[in-house]
């Protein structure tokens, strides 16, 4: 693997390390029991305070990541929580306004803090008034803007395609007697990118958010965009688990029709000129494909996104040779001009501490700062925050309700934790009652002892293993740029690379077992053991082999 940058020339999503914010589970100012905008400005400090020292070897008190990504706050009747948009240029009462929003970017903004936002291109609200009107008769300007065909000549659905929230993904218009097309629930259509006014009203949208001040967006599910021509039959899978839900029409087919058509490529082009055309701006999609479909999206010449979306750490088995196979084969299909990224944690997927245990949770922190490339983080997971408990009759995800508990995304958007205080120092009091406010999800069971407050009090927690790593990342060309090189140590229950830079080599050893293991690693004598996942020793290393207590991973600093 020879890619490899000085970190003077990388750009701000190059070095900088992402934060996911779920905004109506981060910080409710209003007592509405439901996160706002507000409440994000009010904890900015917690993510960067724009002061700390990064070469100090203090813990520092803020976070240090450098650009939040906020999941959509426009005006929604919320069938998918905000990802069904009734306009896109504007703010959704519950989260604030218009003014909240600029005040938000400014703060950020002077902290150091970069601003990503959602971009939902693929679809609408059913409520949007682009789909009001177009639904109003078959011969009003906008019909043509989202998706509509008649029933096969024997009265059947258009073709096979399914909803990805369960059952087809047509749904009958009885005054227009016409099908409309939903990849996802019927109150989300989908906008016909094929058309050139959709584009360009989407692209004003985009201009809408740049002029406001906002650095980048994360285009969700943007591999879907664009449809086959003919809307022909998907093939079904072969690979279909039998246990499928038998509503899951969508799980049962290969995605040969309804997503990664050539075209989208041009859709991204165009978008990512007009990027360009604002300055240092930076394009995330949300893609759920394989490798060399995924790697497509970095366009031909980079002049695609910026950052694909790489979500292969979150579906593999929690293993040391799995994950490293995975990351030399994504280090192996990048062109020059891509620049890698990680994900581990999402408001879709099982929090990262259920899935892998709060002891690998800490190995997968290290990993996840430590490899080439930009990670993002899902809020909680530094404090090592775990599924939700969500009774039924408080279940709220559509996906939830209609697979059942076992796909209920709820259970990783519960309320920040922290305090140890009512709903976890998440909502405020009720103003005409005193009473503390129930927030929209239950607050985990834990939050007395896992919560901001208290993993600062604690100088091993897992939060604060989070700032050190930061930090330490911040502070450290190697990590922002460096080469990526595997080492092999003995053992493939371990994963252990180099990172190398002109101004110094980094090792990481990480054990990916709950057992002491001892590792063989050459060439590195005279380093310095800078950080354990443990934060409770530094050292020098003087010959090569390295202990590691059960699931320890380290940082060792070869100058
Ligand atoms: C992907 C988003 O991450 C998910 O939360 C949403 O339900 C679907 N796209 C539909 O917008």
């Amino acid at each position: 693997m020879t890619h490899q940058q000085s970190n003077q020339n990388l750009h701000w999503w190059q070095r900088g390390v992402v934060y996911q914010i779920y905004p109506r589970s981060f910080k409710d100012t209003t007592g509405n029991g439901v996160g706002d905008l507000q409440g994000v400005i009010e904890k900015l400090d917690y993510l960067n305070d724009g002061s700390t020292d990064p070469t100090s070897n203090d813990i520092p008190k803020s976070l240090g990541i450098d650009a939040i990504w906020l999941s959509p706050f426009y005006p929604s009747p919320m069938a998918d929580f905000g990802y069904d948009v009734a306009d896109y240029c504007d703010i959704h009462p519950l989260f604030g306004s218009l003014e909240t929003f600029d005040l938000l970017v400014t703060e950020a903004h002077r902290r150091g803090i970069k601003i990503i936002i959602d971009y939902v291109p693929n679809h609408s609200s059913d409520q949007h008034p682009w789909f009001i009107e177009s639904r109003s008769s078959r011969d009003n300007p906008k019909r043509t803007w989202y998706i509509w065909r008649d029933p096969k000549p024997d009265g059947g659905l258009p073709n096979n395609w399914g909803s990805v929230f369960g059952g087809p993904a047509w749904t009958w218009d009885e005054k227009t007697g016409q099908y409309y097309f939903h990849q996802f629930l019927k109150e989300q259509p989908d906008l016909n990118w094929r058309n050139p006014e959709v584009r360009q009203a989407m692209l004003d949208v985009l201009r809408f958010w740049l002029d406001r001040g906002v650095d980048g967006f994360r285009m969700d599910v943007i591999g879907m965009i664009i449809k086959d021509t003919e809307l022909r039959d998907n093939p079904p899978n072969p690979d279909a688990s039998p246990d499928l839900h038998p509503d899951d029409i969508f799980g049962r087919h290969l995605h040969l029709y309804n997503e990664d058509q050539d075209e989208v490529h041009e859709v991204n082009r165009i978008i990512r000129r007009l990027l360009d055309e604002y300055g240092n701006h930076c394009a995330i999609g949300e893609l759920w494909c394989d490798l060399p479909r995924w790697v497509k999206y970095y366009g031909e010449n980079g002049d695609g996104l910026h950052l694909p979306f790489n979500f292969r750490l979150l579906s593999l088995p929690w293993n040391a040779e799995a994950i490293r196979q995975s990351v030399e084969q994504m280090e192996a299909a990048l062109p020059t001009f891509a620049w890698p990224n990680y994900v581990l944690g999402s408001h879709d997927a099982q929090r990262l501490a259920t899935r892998i245990g709060s002891e690998q949770a800490r190995v997968a922190a290290m990993l996840m700062l430590t490899l080439r490339g930009t990670p993002t983080l899902y809020y909680g997971d530094e404090l090592g925050m775990e599924n939700g408990v969500i009774p039924i009759e408080k279940m709220h995800d559509p996906q939830g309700l209609h697979f059942g508990p076992d796909r209920n995304r709820d259970v990783c958007r519960t309320p920040m934790q922290w305090t140890d205080g009512p709903s976890a120092g998440f909502s405020t009091t009720d103003s005409s009652t005193s009473e503390p406010v129930e927030p929209w999800l239950p607050v985990s069971a834990d939050f007395e002892s896992r919560n901001v407050d208290a993993q600062s009090a604690e100088p091993t927690s897992m939060l604060n293993l989070y700032r050190r790593l930061l930090w330490y990342r911040r502070a450290t060309p190697t990590l922002q740029a460096g080469r990526y090189m595997s080492v092999d140590a003995g053992g493939d229950d371990c994963f252990v690379y180099l990172r190398e830079h002109p101004t110094g080599k980094c090792v990481m050893a990480l054990n990916f077992t709950d057992q002491s293991r001892t590792l063989s690693i050459p060439n590195i004598k005279n380093g310095s053991l800078v950080i354990s996942t443990y934060l409770d020793r530094t050292e020098t290393v003087s010959n090569s082999n390295l202990s590691l207590r059960p699931n320890e991973g380290v940082i060792i600093r070869i100058e």
